[in-house]
């Protein structure tokens, strides 16, 4: 009896060796960085200059980096600030330094190490791209911004946890067939015959077994695992209604970020090339929506600009393969929507021979809409007038949306919850010195109810014009 006693011990040890190691196990993926985050932080910081694949752009690709910087901190300090490095005489990086000609690397001071890990496990590691082919992404995108938040995805981390039962599984049965054979044997020595031959449902009976006589570690296992479950859908009632991002300290959700079908970037075109916001958002002023361009609108530019400064060829060639723009020939297909797809194809692929991976990507947009992924989004229950805030209320677009000019990916800036509306309502006058839409109404007034002064000089706000009365807002 003994010996199956030393058994159990051992048993016991091994299983808490697993759990002991998977757990560390998780936090080394933590520890390691966090490809979600490193992937916004590098295309912010480094995608200009440089593709996280093999490939060359302004710098080398970065794909297996790690593997030419041996020694990590110096990867650190040279991604940092690659003049300093160089002065350490390094003969790599000095080397290196030569062969792009001399090309200097902004200091990135700014970037902590664990930024900089974070953009290394990205480079090794990047996340897998999200869903953006269909419509239904557009009215309810809560699913796809989740992956934003976390280090691994709970898609990643179930499949480990997964593995983990699978693995004691496997283990508890081995251990019990070996304590069986190590039990037959003590019985054999004492005569007692062997025992019964286990049923398929011994697996099972054997488990409960092994739970009942190892009820601490049973115990641990459950209560992470509950706790795991807990969290998860806590997450979930969290994002009930809202649409992914992030949640401030009072619980309102700003920051949704979702990737769009084309890298189309506001910084770039805002900041850069100064074009209007009405340019492409013509209706801001005129009605309760601003509209998203239609491709039509690009094409103004996009006939002459053909290649962007950060993807080459790849991004603005999804516009032509949406509109049916022949970018060989110069000019627009005929009858696009009805051409055979191969032809289409073909003139694609050889546009785009010259830049490795961008006709896969191209490809999927030929012949379809540019479909973009809604970001702003109102309750129906709720009415918001662009007009009424950009023309008459003279708000500027910035109050609302944050500095679009610094933006590459638009994201949600305000929490565009009631309390916002209404605290804004509180705080804000109404414009009505030389507003046309206020001259107009005195006059109507005038008009209709006799002499009407204006009380000039008094300020009032958005409340008492009525902007918090229920109504204004619901319908
Ligand atoms: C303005 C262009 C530019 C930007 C932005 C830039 N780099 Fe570089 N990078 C270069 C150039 C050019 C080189 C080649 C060495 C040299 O000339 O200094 C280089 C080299 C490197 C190397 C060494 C590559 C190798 O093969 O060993 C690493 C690592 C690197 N960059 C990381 C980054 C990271 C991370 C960022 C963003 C935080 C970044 N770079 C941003 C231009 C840039
Ligand atoms: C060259 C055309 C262009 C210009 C100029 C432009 N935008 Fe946009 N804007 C777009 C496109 C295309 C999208 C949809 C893709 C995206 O979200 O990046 C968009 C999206 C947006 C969104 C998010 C819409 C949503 O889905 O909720 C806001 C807000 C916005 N723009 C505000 C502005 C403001 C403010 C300015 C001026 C500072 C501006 N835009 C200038 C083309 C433009
Ligand atoms: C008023 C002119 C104008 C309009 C309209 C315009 N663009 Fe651009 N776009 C530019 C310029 C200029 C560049 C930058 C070229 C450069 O710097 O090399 C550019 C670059 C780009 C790039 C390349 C990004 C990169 O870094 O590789 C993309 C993608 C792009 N535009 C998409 C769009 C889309 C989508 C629209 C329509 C919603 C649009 N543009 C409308 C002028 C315009
Ligand atoms: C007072 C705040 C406010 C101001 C100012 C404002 N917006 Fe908006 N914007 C919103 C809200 C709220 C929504 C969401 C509307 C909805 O879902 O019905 C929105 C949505 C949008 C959208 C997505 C399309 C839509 O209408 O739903 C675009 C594009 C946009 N705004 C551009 C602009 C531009 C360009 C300006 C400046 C000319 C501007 N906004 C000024 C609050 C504002
Ligand atoms: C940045 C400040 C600001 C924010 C945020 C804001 N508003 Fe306003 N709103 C104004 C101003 C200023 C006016 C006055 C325009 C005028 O003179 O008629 C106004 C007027 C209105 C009116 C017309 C009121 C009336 O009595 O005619 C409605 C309706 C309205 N806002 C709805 C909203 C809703 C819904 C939201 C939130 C989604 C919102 N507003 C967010 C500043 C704001
Ligand atoms: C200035 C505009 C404005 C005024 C005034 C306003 N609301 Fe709202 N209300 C909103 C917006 C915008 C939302 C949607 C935001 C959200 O879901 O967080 C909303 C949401 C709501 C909701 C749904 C809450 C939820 O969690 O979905 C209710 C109920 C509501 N309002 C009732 C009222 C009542 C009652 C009044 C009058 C005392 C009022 N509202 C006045 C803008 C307004």
């Amino acid at each position: 009896m003994t010996n199956s006693k030393t058994l159990k011990t051992h048993s016991m040890k091994a299983l808490a060796f697993v759990f002991i190691f998977s757990v560390s196990l998780f936090g080394q993926l933590y520890a390691a960085g966090d490809n979600v985050k490193g992937k916004s932080l590098f295309k912010t910081n480094c995608a200009r200059c440089h593709y996280a694949t093999d490939q060359k752009m302004i710098g080398p690709g970065l794909a297996g980096v790690r593997n030419r910087w041996p020694d990590e901190s110096k990867l650190i300090a040279w991604i940092k600030n690659s003049a300093e490095f160089l002065k350490t005489g390094d003969k790599y990086a000095n080397d290196l330094y030569k062969e792009y000609g001399g090309q200097q690397m902004p200091a990135f001071t700014n970037l902590s190490d664990q930024d900089i890990q974070d953009i290394l496990a990205y480079i090794d590691n990047p996340p897998a791209e999200e869903k953006k082919d269909n419509a239904a992404t557009a009215t309810a995108p809560g699913a796809d911004a989740k992956g934003d938040k976390g280090g691994m995805s709970s898609t990643q981390i179930t499949y480990l946890l997964i593995g983990l039962a699978f693995v004691l599984l496997i283990l508890s049965s081995a251990l019990r067939s070996v304590s069986r054979a190590m039990e037959n044997l003590q019985r054999e020595k004492e005569g007692l015959g062997k025992l019964p031959e286990s049923k398929p449902f011994d697996f099972f009976n054997n488990l409960w077994g092994w739970i009942v006589t190892h009820k601490k570690i049973s115990f641990t296992i459950a209560f992470v695992i509950l706790c795991w479950l807990l969290l998860k859908g806590f997450w979930a009632l969290n994002n009930i209604g809202v649409y992914g991002g992030f949640k401030d300290k009072n619980g309102n959700v700003t920051g949704y970020m979702p990737d769009q079908p084309i890298a189309f970037s506001h910084k770039l075109h805002v900041g850069q090339n100064k074009i209007e916001c009405t340019y492409c958002h013509s209706t801001a002023e005129k009605s309760k929506h601003a509209n998203i361009p239609s491709s039509n609108v690009c094409m103004n530019c996009h006939k002459a600009v053909e290649v962007g400064p950060q993807y080459g060829k790849k991004e603005i060639s999804k516009i032509y393969a949406a509109i049916g723009w022949n970018p060989i020939k110069k000019e627009y297909f005929q009858d696009y929507q009805n051409m055979n797809t191969e032809e289409v194809k073909k003139v694609f692929a050889e546009w785009l021979s010259d830049t490795k991976g961008a006709f896969e990507e191209v490809e999927k947009q030929i012949q379809k809409p540019v479909q973009w992924v809604q970001i702003h989004n109102l309750p129906d229950h709720a009415f918001f007038s662009h007009q009424q805030h950009v023309v008459v209320g003279k708000v500027e677009c910035a109050t609302c949306h944050g500095k679009l000019e610094e933006m590459e990916k638009v994201y949600q800036y305000s929490p565009l919850t009631m309390g916002w509306c209404i605290n804004c309502h509180r705080q804000t006058e109404v414009q009505y010195a030389d507003n046309g839409y206020y001259e107009r109404l005195h006059n109507y007034y005038k008009e209709h109810y006799g002499e009407y002064e204006m009380r000039k000089g008094q300020a009032f706000t958005v409340e008492k014009i009525g902007g918090l009365e229920c109504s204004k807002c619901h319908y």
